[in-house]
């Protein structure tokens, strides 16, 4: 087993390796996920408890995780042994959550898959052929077909092991400076389409009229869970790319901008949905129905500029899920690269593992072979759904944040934020350390307790 430390490369610049964090944080959790979620759990109500999780636990962790990937140089496999080597066992934390990056990354690869067939069938008009009634049926014999989501599956991950294969400065880096750019004008051109369209207004309050009596302890652990995976926190990929951070990065600072751009892109992801829903005279469905099922009937009756935006949209979609899938492959390839095996390997062999999983789980999605077998009353797709969804996050983000608050040493803490002593330690930083040590902690285990109740 070498003892080989995670540096072989790194960002080249802050800017570069917030574009990489954020691409990582930006994904099928902002534009798929958080709107319906939103509007599921009582619109402002759901928003306020959000913002307290996405500032107050989300950004702690960012933090957290940054000072521990640069401060060790480490994967999260060794990052906590290393730094509590008297308590080795810590790095069961660690492993915990490279399982559930596994888990996550094997649902997202079915998801992608799905979205890359539709954007390819948006490109090639079949979508725009389908009648308003039909699609949900197209939906469902998309997903339980054997073989063709599986080949979008594929080349989707093929492009993911290309850009790994580049390296962190030459293929992360550079794909996600060029790509996250473009998702936003993407973004930014359906936002103005949709709330220009005639009756876009009821849209927006269904996003932002707060009813509490949505909300509930189910709304709110569903905000934490989702504050968490939008973020892509509490799993310990920030751990790796914490330890591709350039030594002058201000931590504090990058983890404001990637928190910030994550938010607005899941804000504006609802104002890019439902106005658009909602002025075709469609209802919000839950889950996969609303992209695959609600969605395109709406872009098919905005006539010949429909057929543009169900492009722009998918194809939003997609590269939103690259650069968070990326991340994922990127954590684990990283890990067994630090075991000692080879990059290449590494990249093939968790690819190849990760995409049994997920042909497995989509066969159990819908009218798949696998539909009828179910554990704890859940298909696998289900199960899965809601263990990366709302229950492996907060665990291992508890697990996370006590060891980064009552177990690092302080001095190491110190001299992580202030680049070596060469940035001043203002109020800001001591007012995280101190939401790290007391409030994250005691929030995540009320929200947890409660929850999971
Ligand atoms: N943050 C990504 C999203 O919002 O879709 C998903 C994700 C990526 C979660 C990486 C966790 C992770 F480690």
């Amino acid at each position: 087993m070498s003892n080989k430390k995670n540096t072989s490369s790194g960002f080249n610049s802050s800017f570069g390796a917030i574009m990489a964090a954020a691409g990582s944080a930006v994904g099928l959790g902002n534009i798929w996920r958080f709107p319906y979620i939103c509007g599921k759990y009582g619109g402002g109500a759901f928003l306020i408890v959000y913002f307290f999780f996405v500032f107050f636990i989300g950004m702690v962790l960012m933090m957290s995780e940054f000072i521990i990937g640069r401060r060790t140089r480490l994967t999260p496999g060794r990052a906590y042994s290393a730094l509590r080597p008297q308590h080795p066992n810590w790095r069961f934390v660690g492993l915990f959550g490279l399982l559930t990056c596994f888990l996550i990354l094997a649902i997202y690869l079915i998801i992608s898959g799905w979205t890359l067939g539709y954007f390819w069938e948006s490109l090639t008009g079949i979508l725009s052929k389908i009648p308003d009634e039909g699609f949900a049926d197209h939906f469902k014999f998309f997903a339980s077909l054997p073989l063709r989501p599986v080949i979008f599956t594929v080349i989707f991950l093929l492009f993911c092991v290309f850009v790994i294969l580049g390296g962190v400065e030459k293929g992360i880096e550079r794909v996600s400076k060029l790509l996250m750019p473009i998702l936003v004008v993407l973004l930014v051109i359906l936002c103005v389409r949709s709330l220009t369209l005639p009756g876009a207004s009821e849209g927006v309050a269904y996003l932002f009229q707060a009813d509490f009596t949505k909300l509930g302890s189910e709304g709110v652990l569903a905000a934490l869970g989702q504050a968490l995976f939008s973020l892509s926190v509490g799993m310990g990929v920030m751990i790796v790319y914490g330890s591709y951070l350039p030594v002058d990065d201000n931590i504090l600072k990058s983890s404001m901008w990637i928190t910030l751009c994550d938010l607005l892109i899941a804000i504006l992801s609802g104002l890019a949905i439902f106005p658009a829903v909602f002025a075709c005279g469609q209802t919000p469905a839950e889950g996969p129905g609303l992209v695959y099922q609600v969605l395109p009937v709406v872009f098919n009756s905005l006539g010949t500029v429909g057929r543009l935006f169900s492009i722009f949209f998918f194809l939003l979609l997609v590269l939103a899920a690259l650069t968070s899938a990326i991340s994922l492959l990127e954590a684990l390839t990283a890990f067994l690269h630090e075991k000692g095996m080879q990059r290449s390997t590494a990249a093939v062999l968790v690819s190849s593992l990760a995409i049994l999983l997920s042909v497995v789980a989509s066969f159990s999605f819908g009218n798949g072979i696998l539909s009828s077998f179910h554990i704890a009353g859940l298909s696998i797709f289900e199960l899965l759904d809601k263990l990366t969804g709302a229950v492996l996050p907060p665990v291992c983000a508890l697990l996370t944040i006590i060891f980064f608050g009552w177990f690092m040493k302080k001095e190491d803490i110190r001299d992580e934020l202030s680049n070596h002593g060469t940035i001043k330690i203002g109020w800001f930083n001591v007012f995280y350390y101190f939401l790290a040590r007391f409030v994250a902690p005691i929030a995540l285990i009320i929200v947890l307790v409660t929850g999971l109740l």
